[in-house]
C-alpha cells in the first residue's frame, strides 16, 4: 500500500500544483476502486492540500436526488433536489459552478455560515451522473477558473478510479 505523506503545493502556480496534485492523488487511488474509500481519500487530500477551505467533499448522486457523500469540514445538510443550491444546479446542469459570494447565489445551500464562496464540480462517467465534488472556502472569491480547471483534473482521476460503468 502508498502512504500518503502530506506536502505543500505551490498555488502560486496553480496549473502545476494540480498537476502535481492529480499525480499524488492517482497515485493514492490506485489499485482501489471502492468509491466510499476514493472518495473519503480523495476529500482529505484536497482539505489538506488547498489553503483556505472550510469544507472538501462529496455528495453522491442516488434515486435522483444528491446524497451526502465523504468529506472534511463541519457536519452538512445530507439531502439535496437536483437544481437546489450550488450542489443542485451544477448537478442540473452537469457543468462546473463556481460562486464567488455564496449570499448572492439564489438558493445557495447554507450549511456552514463561515462559506464565503464554493466551487462544484459535476462526476460524470460518459453520460452518468455519479455526484458532485463541493468545496467551500471562507474568503470570499477564492476560487478562480484555474481552480475549476485544476478541480476537474481532481475529479477526472477519482471517476477513473472507479473503472468503467457497470456493464461496460
Ligand atoms: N452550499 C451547498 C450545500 C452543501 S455545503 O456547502 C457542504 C449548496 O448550496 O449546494
Amino acid at each position: 500500500m502508498t502512504t500518503h505523506v502530506s506536502q505543500a503545493y505551490d498555488f502560486r502556480h496553480p496549473e502545476a500544483a494540480y498537476a502535481e496534485l492529480e499525480r499524488d492523488l492517482r497515485a493514492l487511488l490506485s489499485g482501489e476502486r471502492d468509491l466510499v474509500a476514493n472518495a473519503a481519500n480523495t476529500a482529505a487530500l484536497i482539505y489538506d492540500a488547498l489553503p483556505d477551505l472550510n469544507w472538501a467533499g462529496f455528495y453522491l448522486y442516488k434515486s435522483g436526488e444528491l446524497v451526502l457523500g465523504p468529506f472534511q469540514g463541519k457536519p452538512a445538510c445530507v439531502r439535496i433536489a437536483i437544481g437546489r443550491g450550488v450542489c443542485g444546479t451544477a448537478a442540473g446542469r452537469r457543468t462546473t459552478v463556481l460562486v464567488e459570494d455564496v449570499h448572492a447565489f439564489p438558493g445557495h445551500i447554507a450549511c456552514d455560515s463561515a462559506s464565503n464562496s464554493e466551487v462544484v464540480i459535476p462526476l460524470l462517467r460518459g453520460a452518468e451522473l455519479l455526484g458532485v465534488l463541493d468545496l467551500d472556502s471562507p474568503k470570499p472569491a477564492r476560487f478562480t477558473p484555474a481552480d475549476a480547471r485544476g478541480l476537474e483534473r481532481l475529479a477526472r482521476a477519482f471517476v477513473e478510479s472507479l473503472g468503467p460503468a457497470p456493464g461496460n
